[in-house]
C-alpha cells in the first residue's frame, strides 16, 4: 500500500494538460465491442477504472493492446455475453457494457452492480430504458440476465437525466430496428463525446448535449481512431487546488464551457480566470471569500464530482458556505477527515455547513472514495505542516500521475510505499 506525504503551504504555478476523460473512455471502451474492426482510442489514462474495464473486455474475448498512450481494441473474437461478477464489483461502470453487449450478442449477463462508496447507485432507469427497446430482463440471484432477439427503436423518457442510463440506452439503440428518442437525457459533455465516437463508427446519433437524443439504428459499425475529450473533473481538481493554495496555473484540454459552473464559483471566491478555446488560466492570492451556496446538479449545473474538492477549498475561505449534494446519498465521507485538520464542517444528510477557519493543520488522513480522496489532497496542500494520505487506491481510480502533476506545479508531495 502507498501513501502521500504532503508538506502544505506552497503556492502552485505552472501548466497542466488534461488526461482523456475517465468518464468518456469507459463508455468508449464499452462501445468498442459494437464492431469487429479495430478501434483505437488515444490518450487513454493509466488509471484503475480503465484497467478494470479493459479486463472486462478481455474476459468477453476482445484483444487489447496498449501502444504508448493509445488503447487498440480488436473485438472480432469477442464471444462471451457474460460480464464476470468479480469485475462488476470492482467497476460499477461495467453496467455500461449491458447496452453494447446486448447489441453485439442480443444477450447479456451481469451481476447486480451494488452500491459503492458514494451511494446506492440504482440502475432502474437503465433497465426500464432497455425494456422499452424490447429487452427481456430477468433479475434473480444477484444477476441480471438480458435477452433481445430483436432490438427495436422506441420513445424513452428518463425520470432523471442519468448519465449511465443515457449512455446504455444509446449503446443498445445504435443498431436497433428503427428510431429511438431519449427525452430528459443527460447533457454531460461525455455524452456528446460518445455520440461523436459512435458517429465516427458509422452510427446515426443526434442531439447529445441537449435534453433529447435521437438514435437511428444502422446495420453495421466500422472501426475508428478516436481522441476523447479532456477530463473536466481532473482539470477542475487542479484549478480548485490552485485557487485554494494561491498561485497561477494554465490548464489545457478542457474548454471553459465544460466546467462553467465551477469557474463561476471560483470567480465569486475572488479568483481571476481567463479562458480561450481549451485553455483556462486561473490566478489566486490564496485568500478567498466564501460563496453562500453550492448545490450539485446534473450538467450544466455544479458537478457532483467536484463537490468534495470544492468543499475542501471552502474550509479556509472567509465566511460560511452551504453545500447541498443532490445526486448521491453518501458523498461527505471526507468531512470527518477535514475536521481532523481543524476544519469547521457540519454535515446533516445531504447538506454541509462549512465555516471558514484561519488555517488547517496537517494530519494523517484516510481516503474513502475517489473524489473525497482528491479533496483530502487539496486540503493537505493548503494546510500548515505535514499531512499523510493513505488508501490511495481510490485516487488511483481516476487521476493519472496525480503526484507527478502536482509536484510539477511546486507542491511538496511524495508517494511512498508503507
Ligand atoms: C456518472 O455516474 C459518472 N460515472 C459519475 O462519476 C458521476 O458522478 C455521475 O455520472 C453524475 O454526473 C461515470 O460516468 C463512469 P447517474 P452514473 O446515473 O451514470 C440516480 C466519478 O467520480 N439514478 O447520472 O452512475 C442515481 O441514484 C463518478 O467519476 C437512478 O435513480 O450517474 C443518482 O442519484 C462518480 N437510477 C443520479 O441518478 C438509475 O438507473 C445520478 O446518477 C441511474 C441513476
Amino acid at each position: 500500500m502507498d501513501k502521500y506525504i504532503i508538506d502544505g503551504g506552497e503556492k502552485l504555478y505552472g501548466e497542466v494538460v488534461a488526461q482523456s476523460a475517465k468518464n468518456t473512455v469507459l463508455p468508449l471502451l464499452a462501445a468498442s465491442v459494437l464492431t469487429d474492426e479495430q478501434v483505437k482510442i488515444r490518450g487513454v489514462p493509466t488509471i484503475a477504472d480503465v484497467e478494470n474495464m479493459m479486463r472486462i473486455l478481455t474476459e468477453v474475448g476482445c484483444k487489447i493492446r496498449r501502444q504508448k498512450d493509445c488503447a487498440i481494441i480488436d473485438s472480432a473474437n469477442a464471444v462471451s455475453h457474460e460480464i464476470p461478477p468479480r469485475l462488476t464489483k470492482e467497476l460499477r461502470s461495467s453496467v455500461f457494457m449491458l447496452g453494447s453487449v446486448l447489441t453485439r450478442f442480443h444477450r447479456a449477463k451481469i451481476s447486480y452492480p451494488g452500491g459503492c462508496d458514494i451511494g446506492l447507485r440504482p440502475i432502474d432507469l437503465h433497465l426500464s430504458g432497455l425494456k422499452r427497446l424490447g429487452v427481456e430482463i430477468i433479475e434473480e440471484g444477484g444477476y441480471i440476465e438480458c435477452k433481445a432477439d430483436k432490438l427495436t427503436g422506441a420513445e424513452i423518457l428518463l425520470d432523471f437525466p442519468s448519465v449511465g442510463a443515457t449512455e446504455n440506452i444509446i449503446l443498445a439503440a445504435v443498431k436497433a430496428q428503427g428510431i429511438t428518442v431519449i427525452r430528459n437525457a443527460a447533457k454531460e459533455p461525455e455524452i456528446a463525446d460518445l455520440q461523436n465516437f459512435l458517429n465516427a463508427m458509422g452510427a446515426k446519433v443526434y442531439g447529445a448535449g441537449g435534453g433529447t437524443i435521437v438514435v437511428e439504428g444502422v446495420r453495421r459499425l466500422h472501426g475508428v481512431d478516436y481522441t476523447p475529450i479532456g477530463d473536466r473533473i481532473e482539470i477542475g481538481t487542479y484549478l480548485i487546488a490552485t485557487a485554494s493554495c494561491g498561485g497561477e496555473i494554465e490548464t489545457s484540454g478542457v474548454p471553459a464551457e465544460n466546467i462553467a459552473a465551477l469557474l463561476h464559483k471560483l470567480r465569486e471566491n475572488g479568483c481571476k480566470i481567463y479562458t480561450k478555446n481549451d485553455k483556462i488560466i486561473l490566478r489566486s492570492n490564496g485568500v478567498l471569500k466564501s460563496v453562500d451556496l453550492v448545490e450539485t446538479m446534473p450538467f450544466p449545473g455544479f458537478p457532483t464530482d467536484m463537490q468534495a474538492q470544492y468543499s475542501a477549498l471552502c474550509t479556509t475561505a472567509r465566511g460560511t458556505t452551504l453545500v447541498v449534494e443532490n445526486l448521491f446519498e453518501t458523498r461527505y465521507k471526507y468531512a470527518g477527515e477535514l475536521k481532523r485538520m481543524g476544519a469547521d464542517v457540519t454535515v446533516r444528510g445531504r447538506t454541509a455547513v462549512i465555516r471558514g477557519v484561519e488555517k488547517l493543520h496537517g494530519a494523517r488522513l484516510t481516503a474513502g472514495d475517489l473524489r473525497g480522496g482528491a479533496a483530502l489532497v487539496v486540503a493537505a496542500l493548503k494546510a500548515e505542516g505535514r499531512s499523510e494520505v493513505i488508501d490511495l487506491s481510490h485516487i488511483d481510480r481516476g487521476y493519472a500521475d496525480f503526484e507527478y502533476k502536482l509536484k510539477k506545479l511546486g507542491a511538496k508531495i511524495r508517494r511512498v510505499r508503507i
